[in-house]
């Protein structure tokens, strides 16, 4: 039997090879991103997922060069995704946005770079602007996030490159079936956000049922029901201790009833909520300030 582990992969539709499980940093601000990105890679993490609109890229890159120096390892063994953010959506936009990524993550690729919302009118020229860093080597892959059928069909049908990934909600209580059948269907890997569901799903009954049955957290054991239905998995914590308890799920199994018990808690409820953003509308006007200020400091993104 193959071993698993922080660094066991799966093979995403264009063959680069991404950890299914890894550390989110939102809500997070720059010295706690640094802090607990360098902890997760000390720990054995190798997949981090940032995003412009955390404003937090800078103690993310600081925490990647930090774990580096510790462990010896190399660039090339983590997996890093940042995401465009709405207000830079458009061709030229992204393609000039996306430097001062890299800039903020010390980096001079990242390994996944995804749509972060469908800004509608526009996310096909975002496409566009990701297909040519792709061909030119400033991303390894390229995915969505937020998009549901219709508006994962419309890109498909304009894009020269497939996405990878469609980074979702995705929880106990919320498991978007319709989208996750289509990813599987179109051969896109569903990857999870907020995992567990921001707290909600942690004090389940059911889940805690199974998580006493194993002597483990219900963090865990839902995290471990995302890996047996093979879908990637970013849970955030920034504390370590939670760090390292979220990647201690290799010494234990869920049996084919509890996985079911954890599917029938799925609430069917639908999470995706444009109309709630001000570019809704095409051009409908995008606050480019929006970025997430989780520092008292001077913002450290660029406008
Ligand atoms: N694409 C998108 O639109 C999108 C949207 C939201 C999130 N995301 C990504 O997905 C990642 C995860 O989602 P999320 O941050 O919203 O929520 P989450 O991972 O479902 O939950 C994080 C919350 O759970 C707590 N927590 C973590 N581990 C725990 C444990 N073992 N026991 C008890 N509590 C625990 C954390 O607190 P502490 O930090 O205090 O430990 C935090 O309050 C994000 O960080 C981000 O990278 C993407």
């Amino acid at each position: 039997m193959v071993e698993e582990s922080l660094e066991t992969t799966v093979r995403l539709n264009n063959g680069v090879e991404m950890p299914r499980l890894g550390l989110g940093v939102w809500k997070t601000n720059n010295t706690n991103a640094k802090e607990s990105v360098s902890s997760a890679i000390q720990q054995g993490y190798r997949l981090i997922d940032t995003a412009k609109q955390y404003g937090n890229e800078t103690g993310v890159g600081e925490g990647i060069r930090e774990g580096l120096e510790k462990t010896g390892l190399d660039r090339k063994d983590l997996f890093i995704t940042t995401k465009v953010f709405n207000g830079d959506q458009g061709y030229q936009s992204t393609l000039d946005k996306f430097e001062g990524s890299l800039k903020r993550l010390q980096l001079d690729y990242v390994d996944l770079l995804l749509i972060h919302w469908p800004v509608d009118g526009k996310y096909l020229d975002t496409w566009k602007a990701m297909e040519k860093l792709y061909h030119d080597g400033k991303v390894r892959a390229i995915g969505v996030s937020n998009f549901d059928v219709e508006r994962l069909q419309n890109l498909l049908d304009h894009a020269e490159v497939k996405p990878v990934i469609n980074q979702m909600e995705f929880n106990p209580l919320q498991q978007e079936k319709e989208i996750l059948n289509f990813a599987q269907e179109q051969g896109i890997q569903l990857e999870a956000w907020s995992p567990l569901g921001g707290g909600a799903a942690l004090n389940n009954p059911t889940i805690q049922k199974i998580a006493d049955a194993h002597n483990k957290s219900t963090a865990q054991v839902i995290i471990r029901w995302d890996w047996q239905r093979g879908i990637v998995t970013i849970p955030k914590s920034a504390h370590p201790e939670r760090i390292a308890q979220n990647s201690d799920i290799f010494d234990f199994s869920l049996s084919d009833d509890e996985v079911q018990a954890i599917n029938d808690l799925d609430e069917n409820k639908a999470s995706i909520w444009y109309q709630d953003f001000g570019w809704y509308e095409p051009n409908g006007g995008v606050d480019t300030g929006s970025v997430d200020k989780w520092d008292d400091s001077p913002a450290d993104y660029d406008k």
